[in-house]
């Protein structure tokens, strides 16, 4: 399960009435039947602007307003420099920041409104000094996105925005495509120190999400990472994941 789901999910928990919102919305409408009826599953692409301002239409009319919004999507390239080409770059970019910025813009006024929160998931490979060998694009990405949250926390006082970079975490991204890729790179860093030897679970991370929704206060920006383990159980979580 990826981590926007998982949060999804954990808020929906709580009892809050909540749109999930994706391009695959065939899954996201078995989830919502598991959830409850408080909940609705929406189609997004989240690189398409006026994608952007229809999911935040159609939830603010289901819902009569909006309290929250949680901006997961993101996606990850491993490519050193020479293998990013403009079509990679482009998706990357247009995913992990310009799609934060059209949600947020369709959602500003009604977050104004019920002096709402804004969620939006970094990583600590923003951390790293220097990034991880093959993250350059993402990490930029991830830089840009909290880069633009610190400049929403100084425009709109009226909303509490955070940034939430964690650290390795299971989700639903694992490929056997990529499982190849990831054992080389996680040897890689593994030997750089990079690594924590395990991951963090969804929904741990969705419990933190959680948390933030519910603080009378604002958390600007929450760092996770796993607890550091003597025993390297990264490739083996990565590869047992493969199919999940
Ligand atoms: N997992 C980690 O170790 C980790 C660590 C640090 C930070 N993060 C960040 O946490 C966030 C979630 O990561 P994850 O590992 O849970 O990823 P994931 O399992 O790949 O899930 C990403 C979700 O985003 C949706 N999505 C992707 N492109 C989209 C688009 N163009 N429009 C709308 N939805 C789109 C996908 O659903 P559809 O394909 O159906 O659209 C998918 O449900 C990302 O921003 C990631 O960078 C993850």
């Amino acid at each position: 399960m990826g981590i926007g789901l998982a949060s999804a999910r954990a808020i929906a928990a709580e009892g809050a009435r909540v749109a999930f919102a994706a391009r695959r919305v065939e899954v996201l409408r078995e989830v919502v039947e598991e959830v409850g009826a408080h909940c609705m599953a929406l189609a997004c692409d989240v690189r398409d602007p006026a994608s952007c301002a229809a999911v935040v239409e159609q939830s603010v009319a289901a819902f009569g307003g909006l309290d929250a919004l949680v901006y997961s999507p993101g996606i990850t390239l491993y490519n050193p420099i020479e293998e990013m080409d403009a079509e990679a770059w482009q998706n990357t970019l247009e995913t992990n920041v310009m799609g934060a910025t059209l949600v947020t813009r369709a959602a500003i006024s009604h977050l104004k409104e019920s002096r709402g929160k804004a969620v939006f998931f970094s990583s600590i490979a923003v951390d790293d000094h220097p990034p991880r060998y093959g993250m350059a694009p993402y990490v930029v990405s991830k830089v840009a996105l909290e880069t633009l949250v610190r400049a929403w926390q100084g425009e709109h006082h009226d909303v509490g925005f955070t940034t939430i970079a964690m650290g390795d975490t299971i989700s639903g991204k694992v490929v056997e495509s990529d499982i190849e890729v990831l054992q080389d790179l996680v040897q890689r860093w593994t030997s750089k120190g990079y690594m924590y030897g395990r991951m963090m679970e969804a929904e741990s991370v969705a419990a933190q999400v959680v948390s933030v929704l519910r603080s009378p206060e604002t958390v600007r920006r929450l760092a996770i990472t796993p607890n550091y383990s003597e025993e390297d159980r990264v490739i083996e979580t990565t590869i047992a994941h493969r199919e999940r």
